[in-house]
């Protein structure tokens, strides 16, 4: 369906008129690249730039944000409320759409981001801009998909409408609502979710901003689905935060979104699912990508890399076993998982990008 299309967006691409001319492939001028047409072969700087000077090619704040700011823009569509999607609106009407309240943080995203947005406005609309960045910065991310990208989106018309944006306070019903109303299953939801994989939070609790959802914030692993289905004992900083519930490790914390999507019966098997399956996590992530519009052509594989692969197991934090997981799903058990070697750790926070 359409807006599920918009919203796959996410991963790849949102329907929109294509200008691209078709024809064999040549080489670029800068005699390295190879591509289709000449707006191809100006994304090759573009990518260079954006790997080397925005995420310094490391799985860090300033790829964490730009992935995020994927979600934050592609999500401002509603069948009944409007809202142009994945088309940049954030970053262009960033003046209506930091003042919703779900979007906190993505100030700093914009700031971080933002010089580049400008810079490379000649070669990409900011819709195009934002998805080409939150592609590129999973391929800074060890075990991250690989996903493609596609060109053609139009300058945004207006601010997307208030209250698209899921809040972590929310309930998994209103969650999987919203989720649905642009078409995606609970399992796509809870397959977006990997992303926590690679995230932390700086205004959950603003005295520890930096702090990482699960133990390996730089790796796109399944441990978001491990950490956060074990019993919770602690709060990273302070309590009482809105969206906020206890974590299992110091050091981090935990959504209540993601608490309650590990636990409540509609999800709850699903999220155990994950946990013990990169292959799943990956090829699902993207999953939704698959249906794109036959008039919106993939531009060569390889100006988007290959993420470096996952070579971890999927085991348990250090001083946690089977014996602290909070058994949710009924029909099956959590995996039995080894448990990391050494003391309890005490994970550092996510360093922040310059700008934030
Ligand atoms: C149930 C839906 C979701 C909720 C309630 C939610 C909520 C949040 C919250 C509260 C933060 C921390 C913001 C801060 O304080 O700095 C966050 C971070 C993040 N989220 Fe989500 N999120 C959801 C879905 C998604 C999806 C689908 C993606 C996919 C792209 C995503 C990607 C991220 C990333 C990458 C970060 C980390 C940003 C950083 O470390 O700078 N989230 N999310
Ligand atoms: C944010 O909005 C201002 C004012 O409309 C604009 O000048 C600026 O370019 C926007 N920032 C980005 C990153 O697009």
């Amino acid at each position: 369906m359409a807006f599920k299309k918009a919203l796959s967006s996410l991963i790849i691409a949102l329907p929109a008129v294509l200008g691209l001319v078709v024809s064999p492939r040549a080489t670029c001028p800068d005699g390295v690249n190879t591509a289709k047409n000449a707006q191809c072969c100006s994304l090759f700087q573009v990518r260079e730039d954006l790997l080397n000077n925005l995420f310094e090619n490391e799985c860090g704040d300033a790829a964490h944000g730009a992935l995020r700011l994927i979600f934050h823009d592609a999500i401002g569509i509603d069948p009944q409320a409007g809202g142009g999607g994945a088309d940049g609106s954030i970053a262009t009407f960033n003046e209506t759409e930091l003042t919703f309240h779900a979007n906190t943080g993505i100030d700093d995203v914009l700031d971080t981001l933002g010089p580049f947005l400008q810079k490379w406005s000649h070669i990409l609309t900011p819709g195009d801009f934002i998805q080409f960045a939150g592609a590129l910065s999973l391929t800074v991310c060890p075990g991250a998909p690989q996903v493609k990208f596609l060109l053609g989106r139009p300058a945004p018309k207006a601010a997307s409408p208030p209250n698209l944006v899921p809040e972590p306070f929310d309930s998994v019903q209103k969650i999987l609502a919203r989720f649905a109303s642009v078409g995606f299953s609970p399992e796509e939801v809870v397959a977006l979710l990997s992303s926590h994989s690679i995230a932390g939070a700086d205004d959950v609790d603003s005295s520890i901003p930096g702090t990482p959802f699960d133990i390996s914030p730089a790796v796109f692993d399944t441990q978001i689905f491990i950490n956060v289905q074990l019993r919770g004992t602690l709060f990273p900083g302070t309590s009482g935060n809105q969206g906020e519930v206890q974590s299992p490790v110091r050091g981090t914390l935990r959504l209540q979104s993601d608490h309650l999507l590990a636990r409540d019966s509609a999800t709850n098997c699903i999220w155990q699912s994950f946990a013990n399956n990169q292959a799943k996590m990956q090829s699902e992530f993207g999953a939704g990508s698959s249906s794109s519009r036959s008039w919106v052509r993939t531009l060569r594989n390889d100006l988007i890399p290959t993420p470096p692969p996952f070579t971890g197991t999927a085991s348990f934090p250090p001083g946690l076993s089977h014996a602290d997981v909070e058994q949710a799903c009924a029909t099956a058990a959590f995996p039995n998982l080894p448990t990391q070697p050494g003391p309890p750790l005490v994970v550092p926070p996510i360093p922040q990008a310059d700008g934030s």
